[in-house]
């Protein structure tokens, strides 16, 4: 096993990072940041560090005058903060292994080695003076909640009675949820191979959602290369069933049946969680309908799925995808809100807009949001969303149905967006869907998401 030092020393580098504006994801896949062996190990301590920087960072305050340089700075606070935490990390090292660790780490570097004894100071005050130190710092909202204080005045603000909850809910490390691919298998025989390796799962009620409590590595479950279940959170899952929903899906294949190829364009769409769950949807329906037999023959028949995707990277992330799920789409890498780039002016059935957002959300599962995200950037994402929907509202067929959705909780992302929309486009009529999912604890089981559902109307209101 690799000495706790060098992965200490990983992490502090790591989280500077983050601190600097990077994500940890892109972090963490730059190997001369993080070399490969070090990365799982990196990966698990930094989630915990960043699940608790608030804390360290105003414990480091109250311990040291001054500002230490930021190298010092980093490894300082990577320490305070898995020692706040590690009463429920289940870390299997004592405080004092991770003290003298991290004086190791800080030694064997030259931008720390000179603050090594500084450091083991005030990592040894921090453990003999820990109550009265933590108690001091809970004065401060963004220690006590692990959030900045923007993101905390926000959210108390648009869900008062809430606020508290999802907030406490965005630092539990979240399950691993899976959907099940029903156009390859049913819920019965995957989980009883699931029970057979000896994962225990929860059926949840998306009806093709399980969660994994311990779960091993994902490319260890049953025909993960037959492409029998995908990773995808449950509130993601509703996405894909709420724009194809059954009667929906119903008249679509009533048109497939007549000839007529169903169009679905998802138009933010890497890596593909929501295309590959839109494909399988439509399988499914024509396999009942009786139209698609699995042939290579039946793809391009029936349905056409265009996915667009401004991230040439995560376009490729999305092929993988595609591929190991055996699936078929037109990918083209282009900018969604740039019709003339790529719309050759065949309207759609179905357009699914998986907005770029601010991602308050998924929290629990990218730790990182929550330090990367200005204020400011909510009232942009907010305005790059609505130009978004209101630029694809023409590529809908008149009937057709467009699902709007953000992986965000905040407001001015969901319905901020949807009622300046409704009041410039006369022909979108907005049918019933989810609305807003909050992670809370009572529901710690998916995700914070936003939907809203529209069929356009043919003559205007
Ligand atoms: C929320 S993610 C989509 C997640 C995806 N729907 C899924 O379920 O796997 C948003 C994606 O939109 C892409 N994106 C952002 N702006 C875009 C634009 N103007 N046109 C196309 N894609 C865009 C981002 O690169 C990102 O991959």
């Amino acid at each position: 096993m690799l000495p706790l030092s060098l992965q200490l020393q990983a992490t502090a580098k790591a989280v500077a990072f983050v601190i600097s504006g990077r994500s940890l994801n892109d972090v963490l896949a730059d190997g001369s940041v993080v070399k490969p062996d070090l990365r799982s190990g990196v990966q698990a301590l930094s989630f915990a560090v960043l699940r608790h920087l608030g804390m360290a960072r105003a414990l480091r305050q109250l311990l040291a005058a001054r500002e230490p340089m930021p190298p010092v700075d980093a490894l300082l606070c990577t320490a305070l903060a898995l020692l706040v935490c590690e009463a429920n990390s289940g870390a299997t090292y004592t405080d004092f292994t991770l003290v003298n660790q991290t004086v190791e780490a800080a030694k064997a570097h030259s931008k720390t080695r000179s603050s090594a004894s500084f450091i083991n100071a005030t990592l040894r005050r921090f453990l003999r003076e820990r109550d009265s130190l933590m108690m001091q710092a809970s004065k401060s909202e963004e220690a006590l909640y692990n959030h900045p204080q923007w993101w905390i005045n926000q959210l108390r603000l648009e869900q008062p009675d809430r606020w508290e909850m999802i907030l406490a809910a965005n630092q539990i490390k979240p399950a691993l949820s899976l959907r099940v691919n029903l156009a390859k298998t049913t819920m019965t025989v995957f989980t009883q191979l699931l029970a057979a390796q000896g994962v225990v799962c929860a059926e949840a009620d998306t009806a093709c959602g399980l969660v994994l409590q311990d779960a091993p590595a994902v490319q260890s479950l049953p025909h993960y290369a037959d492409g029998w279940f995908s990773v995808q959170d449950l509130a993601a899952q509703g996405a894909a069933r709420q724009l194809l929903s059954e009667d929906f899906l119903t008249r679509l294949i009533a048109g497939a049946q007549r000839g007529e190829k169903i169009r679905v364009l998802d138009a933010c769409a890497a890596p593909g969680g929501k295309t590959t769950h839109l494909i399988e949807l439509l399988i499914e329906a024509l396999s009942r309908a009786g139209l698609w037999s699995g042939d290579a023959s039946d793809w391009g028949k029936y349905f056409e799925v265009v996915a667009l995707e401004l991230d040439a990277k995560r376009a490729k992330r999305m092929h993988e995808n595609l591929s190991r799920l055996k699936q078929r789409a037109t990918v083209k890498i282009a900018d969604a809100a740039k019709l003339e780039s790529w719309w050759d002016g065949a309207p759609f059935d179905a357009v699914l807009l998986d907005a770029p957002c601010t991602a308050s959300g998924i929290v629990r599962r990218h730790p990182d949001v929550r330090w990367l995200r200005r204020e400011s950037d909510v009232a942009a994402l907010s305005q790059m969303q609505f130009t978004l929907l209101q630029t694809l509202w023409p590529v809908v067929k008149p009937n057709g149905r467009l699902l709007y959705a953000t992986c965000s909780i905040f407001s001015a992302e969901g319905n901020g967006v949807i009622s300046r929309f409704i009041q410039t486009e006369r022909q979108a009529n907005k049918l019933d869907s989810h609305g807003l999912w909050l992670p809370t604890m009572s529901s710690l089981l998916h995700d914070g998401f936003y939907d809203a559902l529209f069929e356009k109307r043919i003559e205007p209101v």
